[in-house]
């Protein structure tokens, strides 16, 4: 599926509405154990309970990072910390006969579809619904790991669903809530509420939008008048309102491209769910685990690194196995227009027979 870089405009109608002024809060969210039900019906939609479309990115060299890293452990147990679609668990399912996996994910949606596709594996494999800020807590009293593999951001499942409202190239409600059933507030919300000052902050830090304070005053003067965007054809309208063309054609891709960044990202707060999920994870690892993370801009990028590196140089934890992030080649970046942002970091913990000095 083509997502980003694609000229097409939304062409819908304006309707904005003031919100009340309260700043924006992070996401809460619960944990619970999702049973994967055989028997429900997938959605006639493009994502049905099924892969179709959907291409896992960087997935053999996940599998070669987990191949290495688990080859002397006979039953491994493994977390995917973002389940999405299942293809990370299903690929690892068959790679590993004997593998226990854990599928995490924050997205009711994706936990129904890819519990259901996985179903087959019930014995081996559960779905758990929690933010993987939250993992130890939802993985209290399941011991360590041997593996955890991340594939962060979103999935196509919640980018190709107008209705969810990460898309800038789909009506629909601007929510942008990978657990719309949490308390965060949706991008409206926070377009709505949030200080023009903080509203240009975070198209800059998050998005890098050089226009992100005559974005965030024209969203303010909209506020004025009494009005604020509720949909995403409506938020790209009036972005594209307010870039002259040429700056628009200077942009390379769409226009809307980095506010939706700034937002998803915001909404979801998915660095510093990123920072505490990393905070938690030595607590998790047995020894020898292996970490594989796939991310998908730099901001992220740049944690997992430093990341690494403090556990690897200032904590003796273990080594970095990648000195250099792996990214996919010509060919998936051809076949798969997501894959073309990817970067791929793996870590090992330390394990018994290992000599790494602090
Ligand atoms: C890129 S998709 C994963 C795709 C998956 N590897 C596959 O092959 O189908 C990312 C998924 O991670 C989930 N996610 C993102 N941030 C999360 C978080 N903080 N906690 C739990 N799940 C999260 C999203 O809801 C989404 O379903």
């Amino acid at each position: 599926m083509r997502v980003a870089g694609e000229n097409q405009p939304c062409g819908v109608s304006f309707k904005f509405r003031i919100l009340a002024e309260n700043p924006p809060a992070g996401p809460v969210d619960e944990g619970f154990e999702a049973s994967a039900r055989k028997n429900s019906t997938p959605e006639p939609d493009s994502g049905g309970a099924g892969l179709s479309g959907h291409e896992p990115v960087l997935l053999s060299e996940v599998l070669t990072f987990l191949r290495e890293g688990l080859s002397g452990t006979s039953s491994p147990r493994i977390v995917d910390g973002t389940l999405g679609l299942g293809g990370y668990s299903e690929a690892m399912l068959q790679e590993f006969p004997q593998a226990e996996i854990i599928g995490i994910d924050r997205d009711p949606e994706a936990l129904r579809r890819a519990g259901m596709r996985l179903a087959e594996d019930g014995s081996r494999f559960r779905a758990v619904r929690s933010n993987f800020g939250d993992m130890r807590r939802a993985l209290a009293e399941r011991g360590s790991f041997d593996a955890f593999v991340f594939d962060l951001g979103v999935s196509n499942m919640q980018l190709s669903e107008g209705e969810r409202g990460f898309s800038f190239q789909r009506d629909g409600p601007l929510d942008m809530r990978m657990d719309p059933e949490g308390d965060a507030h949706t991008a409206a919300e926070v377009l709505a509420r949030t200080d023009v000052r903080e509203l240009a902050r975070i198209f800059w830090e998050y998005g890098e939008e050089r226009h992100s304070r005559r974005i965030a005053a024209r969203i303010e003067e909209y506020r004025r008048r009494g009005e604020s965007p509720e949909t995403t054809g409506e938020l790209v309208s009036l972005i594209r309102g307010c870039l002259p063309e040429p700056v628009q054609r200077k942009m390379g891709g769409h226009p809307a491209r980095r506010v939706f960044q700034a937002l998803r990202i915001w909404v979801n707060d998915e660095l510093g769910e990123l920072e505490a999920m990393m905070d938690q994870l030595p607590a998790l690892a047995a020894e020898g685990c292996v970490v594989v993370i796939v991310s998908y801009h730099s901001l992220e990028d740049r944690i997992v690194k430093h990341r690494f590196r403090a556990w690897e140089k200032e904590m003796g934890l273990g080594v970095v196995l990648t000195r250099h992030p792996v990214l996919p080649g010509e060919e998936e970046m051809e076949r798969n227009y997501k894959s073309r942002s990817a970067k791929l970091r793996a870590f090992r913990f330390k394990g018994k027979n290992d000599k790494i000095k602090k």
